[in-house]
């Protein structure tokens, strides 16, 4: 029995006119204790109910004393602003530098983001990983700052860091150390939050190596990320400054996707990213399935970016650098600047592709229209889908990935994009030639895309399409004229 149907006596039929709002139905004798009602008693029953709960309702709402007008929904609730509306960029230490690290290299870096236009063209962290720390948690349980990498301290390196117009990043793990064994946070994870608040850290990345025994974490892997997730929540509510940008590095095992943009504004989707095209290939394959979990707030995180690095050749890098862009992952860069070539800059700096990233209408990634070399839906590392689509602030964007080992002309039909309006015709852009390649009507080729290339494409609506071509639909099956005539069944005579 529901509290309210307890309150209010006995009778369903009762208690259910008076839930609906009305007073229980004339005509009908309502039997309560073996006690006939009057149809008089009844009007006064419902009135004495309907005052007395109304009272209640008053004091519960206006306690004695109260001079509150409006009540507050949730009056213990703190608003915890918002973080990571956009995917991040900024450049990372792991993928060059591994544990070889110290507060000389980070601000040489951060140097350098400026003086290669990397921070003009948007990346905006500079982010440590793995082995900044001692090994072993202080007296007190506090992490420490290797004294020899970082001999300045965590403070004063990012005042440095956001002294030069950036913002902070630190790493940990959710279980009792890091994947390079330093200090984790399982259990500790209030303090090292605050520690890294203190630090001056606005954004934590968080691993997933050396998971504690079940019987300690009961909640499963994904209490282990809710844990460090309601700690950052917590504290800034206590401290009124924003929450640490959090990102979850659980390499897909656990499905991210699914319940990550509860805890923060990333999620890994795949284990670590190589220098070289199979592993590309290999992520571009896995995330193709999972794509359309990325908008705003919540990004699928392809892992940091290895552009300058390793094998990848030029076109190599573009792809990688146009799906990662494109699919709304973070852009984190993982070179040595030091070293960049031109081409790696080039690349990294593309802002036509760096602009559908951090759109700030769209917050949806592209998405596969066709798989291409395989049947759709195809899971295959080496083809992964070809032929993506998506939308975009300024135009449909069109990705075309050509994963052979030779150049290939690239045809689709503009209406397999669901962005496309049928019947209009769309002026192509390139956005890594940067040039106008005319205006599309029903079919466009991106002529020899090179092995492992891409075509990067914004397609902008340029009105109705010539009068007059034929056939009348571009997807011929069950095309109809208005008197009833299929198209798709007199194909012969088109
Ligand atoms: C891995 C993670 C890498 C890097 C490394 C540090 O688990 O995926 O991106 O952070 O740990 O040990």
């Amino acid at each position: 029995m529901s509290e309210k149907s307890s309150l209010l006596g006995n009778s369903p039929a009762f208690s259910a006119a008076v839930e609906a709002g009305q007073p229980p139905e004339s005509g009908e004798e309502l039997i309560t204790k073996g006690r006939r009602w009057s149809k008089q008693d009844r009007i006064w029953n419902f009135l004495i109910v309907l005052c007395s709960t109304a009272a209640i309702l008053t004091i519960a709402y206006f306690p004695p004393g109260s001079t509150r007008s409006v009540r507050p929904s949730h009056p213990a609730e703190v608003e915890v602003e918002r973080v990571g509306r956009l995917p991040a960029m900024g450049w990372n230490t792991w993928n060059s530098f591994w544990c070889d690290i110290d507060e000389t290299l980070v601000l040489e870096h951060a140097q350098l983001m400026k003086t290669l236009g990397l921070a003009d063209a948007g990346y905006n962290h500079v982010n440590i990983d793995d082995c900044y720390s001692e090994k072993k948690r202080d007296a007190d349980g506090n992490i420490v700052a290797s004294a020899i990498k970082f001999p300045s301290g965590m403070k004063n390196l990012t005042d440095q860091i956001h002294a030069m117009g950036f913002k902070a990043g630190i790493y940990s793990d959710s279980g009792w150390f890091t994947c390079q064994m330093y200090p984790g946070s399982f259990q500790n994870e209030a303090r090292d939050a605050k520690l890294f608040q203190d630090w001056g850290f606005d954004y934590l990345k968080y691993d997933s190596c050396t998971v504690p025994f079940d019987g300690l974490l009961k909640e499963g892997q994904v209490g282990k990320f809710k844990r460090m997730a309601n700690a950052i929540q917590e504290l800034a509510k206590t401290s009124g400054k924003p929450p640490l940008q959090f990102s979850l590095c659980q390499w897909g095992w656990e499905q991210p996707w699914l319940w990550a943009r509860e805890f923060g504004q990333s999620w890994r989707t795949t284990g670590d990213i190589e220098a070289n095209w199979r592993s590309v290939a290999n992520i571009i394959n896995r995330n193709s399935f999972i794509a359309w979990a990325s908008d705003f707030y919540g990004h699928n995180d392809l892992d940091m970016l290895e552009i300058g690095n390793g094998e990848l050749t030029y076109e190599e890098s573009k792809t990688h650098f146009t799906v990662w862009a494109l699919l709304k992952s973070p852009l984190l860069i993982g070179t040595d600047l030091r070293r960049a070539t031109n081409q790696t800059i080039e690349i990294l700096t593309n802002r036509e592709i760096i602009a559908i990233n951090q759109d700030p209408v769209v917050g949806t990634g592209v998405t596969p229209f066709r798989w291409g070399v395989n049947p759709d839906w195809t899971f295959d590392n080496t083809h992964p889908a070809q032929y993506w689509s998506g939308k975009s602030e300024n135009g449909t964007i069109i990705m075309l990935i050509n994963t052979l080992d030779e150049p290939q002309n690239m045809t689709f039909k503009l209406v397999e994009s669901p962005w496309i309006r049928a019947g209009r015709q769309y002026t192509v852009r390139d956005l890594w030639t940067h040039t106008d390649n005319g205006t599309a009507v029903r079919n466009f080729t991106a002529k020899a895309v090179p092995p492992h290339g891409v075509a990067a494409l914004l397609l902008k609506d340029a009105g109705d399409e010539p009068e007059g071509i034929y056939p009348p639909c571009v997807e011929l099956e069950w095309c109809t004229h208005r008197n009833g005539t299929r198209y798709d069944q007199m194909e012969s005579e088109l």
